[in-house]
């Protein structure tokens, strides 16, 4: 078999050909073979948690549009991405995108920023993404939606979209090299990471005056919050000892329950990292970029660059840390969790199971279901350690046409408490509202993870579904995105 040549979801056709391909696999995800829709579904029973009432086991999870107008507020297009998340159905909205918590922290320039001049309009988005749900599901009852904090740390893009200006907590001798920083380029210092506690705080006693039921104080993805957990190497009281490496998280939980005491807190959290990956230089072209494979670390071990991995072998998940991390937040008074893997940055097949790649990646070094089967996996060992807590689960646009009964088969087992979808909303934001309603499919909306939503940000450009989301047809990006990937022989 050539690489990348993995069967097409699309083309299994039924639950029973879907499991047969399982089966063929060796993964036992579970799958139900018909649809229940609402109210008797397990989908649509309301999930209790930190004395919320959540409506219904769908999630939309985080995602921004790289879209927002200079200063911070959001843009047309933003407004309407939200208000899509609305329309989905699902009754948790998880953070809307990640929002920096300063600009410097922006990942790019055209990052949401919450602040005096932006707070009336992120109010009025919020607002309307709750009443365009009213309108399409008959009633708000049941709808949580928080808002993301971040601040990008590595990968952070503030004033321009091809400037790099990193701050960083420690040398990643593979990341560094990658992201070519210089031997000498500066650690944030201690006083540099105490002066972002405010700024947390503040923000999150903004989202709570606007409207917003939770804050995540976000841990994933390669980020700041997610850096420290793995700045091992680091020293002084940041860096080292697990305690050091979430006392950052637990002086802004500290300072958020001070400041905003009703605001509810959640944690996103990439559960496991492992090493970076990169296009296999053995099987790349000038023509053609190679399957995924992992950066050297042989010379590394034990490695300790990362976040719920084995140092003795970064290839594989060690949750131990992960599991600390999470009862540490667990006794900080966080009771929800949303759970990812990786980076996209650098291990985009952990965190964005797909079969074709974006612009800065390489074709998956694994059938995709064996990156959604890692992600249901990690949640349900989470979920059955953490049983008091509540998770929300990952990775499953991948599963397309099976993704209703792969979520509803999850959560009725237990596996997880509501299933978050990503990119699948960006392509057909109504698929939670169709499937608890009843209804059949739409299959031509159905998001064939294309990757455009990030090869354009990677560029630049506004994020967005071109292939599918009518609303960018022709649009001077798609022109862009569909020349990227030409060049870089993508399509
Ligand atoms: C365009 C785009 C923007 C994203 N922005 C964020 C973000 O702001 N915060 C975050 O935690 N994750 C972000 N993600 C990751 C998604 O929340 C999600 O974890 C990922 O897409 C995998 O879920 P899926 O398989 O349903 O797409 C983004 C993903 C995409 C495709
Ligand atoms: S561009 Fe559209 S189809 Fe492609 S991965 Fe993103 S949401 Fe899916």
């Amino acid at each position: 078999m050539k690489f990348g040549d993995f069967v097409k979801i699309k083309s299994l056709g039924t639950p029973a050909g879907f499991k047969e391909n399982l089966q063929r696999l060796g993964l036992a995800m579970p799958c139900d073979d018909t649809l229940e829709a609402a109210p008797v579904s397990p989908m649509a029973q309301p999930l209790e948690i930190d004395g919320l009432t959540i409506g219904n086991r769908y999630t939309v999870h985080p995602m921004e549009g790289w879209d927002a107008e200079a200063d911070g507020r959001p843009s047309e297009n933003t407004q309407r991405r939200w208000k899509n998340f609305g329309r989905s159905g699902a009754k948790l909205i998880w953070g809307g995108e990640a929002v920096a918590v300063r600009p410097d922290g922006r990942a790019n320039p055209n990052q949401l920023l919450l602040n005096e001049h932006t707070e009336s309009a992120i109010a009025a988005m919020r607002e309307a993404l709750v009443a365009e749900h009213s309108a399409a599901t008959g009633s708000d009852d049941g709808l949580v939606v928080g808002l993301q904090l971040t601040h990008s740390g590595r990968f952070c893009k503030p004033n321009d979209h091809h400037k790099q200006e990193p701050m960083i907590l420690y040398r990643h001798p593979i990341l560094d090299r990658k992201f070519k920083l210089a031997a000498d380029y500066p650690l944030m210092s201690d006083g540099d990471i105490r002066a972002l506690f405010d700024c947390y705080v503040q923000n999150a006693k903004r989202a709570a005056k606007l409207g917003f039921q939770f804050v995540d104080v976000k841990a994933c993805h390669g980020y700041l919050g997610h850096e420290f957990l793995s700045a091992k190497t680091r020293e002084g009281e940041f860096g080292g000892s697990l305690e050091n490496r979430t006392r950052f998280l637990r002086e802004i939980v500290a300072g958020i329950k001070a400041e905003a005491p009703g605001l509810k807190l959640g944690m996103r959290l990439s559960a496991a990292d492992l090493v970076p990956f990169r296009p296999d230089p053995a099987l790349t072209t000038a023509d053609a970029m190679g399957p995924g494979a992992p950066e050297e670390f042989a010379g590394l071990l034990p490695y300790r660059y990362g976040f719920g991995l084995k140092e003795s072998d970064p290839l594989a998940m060690d949750l131990s840390e992960t599991k600390a991390v999470i009862a540490i937040a667990r006794d900080l008074g966080i009771k929800l969790f949303n759970i990812t893997l990786g980076s996209p940055y650098y291990n985009p097949h952990l965190t964005r199971p797909a079969l074709y790649p974006p612009s800065d990646g390489y074709h998956p070094p694994e059938d995709p279901l064996i990156g959604v089967m890692r992600h249901l996996s990690v949640v349900r060992e989470l979920k059955q350690a953490f049983p008091e807590l509540a998770f929300v689960g990952s990775g499953y646009t991948y599963l397309q046409e099976f993704l209703p009964y792969v979520a509803q088969a999850a959560v009725r087992a237990g596996w997880v408490d509501s299933v978050g979808l990503g990119r699948m909303v960006l392509a057909y934001p109504e698929l939670p509202a169709d499937v608890l309603g009843g209804k059949a499919l739409q299959r031509k909306r159905l998001c064939r993870t294309f990757s455009d939503c990030t090869t354009a940000p990677r560029h630049g450009l506004v994020s967005g579904c071109y292939p599918l989301d009518g609303h960018y047809k022709k649009s001077a990006e798609m022109v862009k995105v569909t020349a990227i990937k030409k060049a870089v022989k993508l399509s």
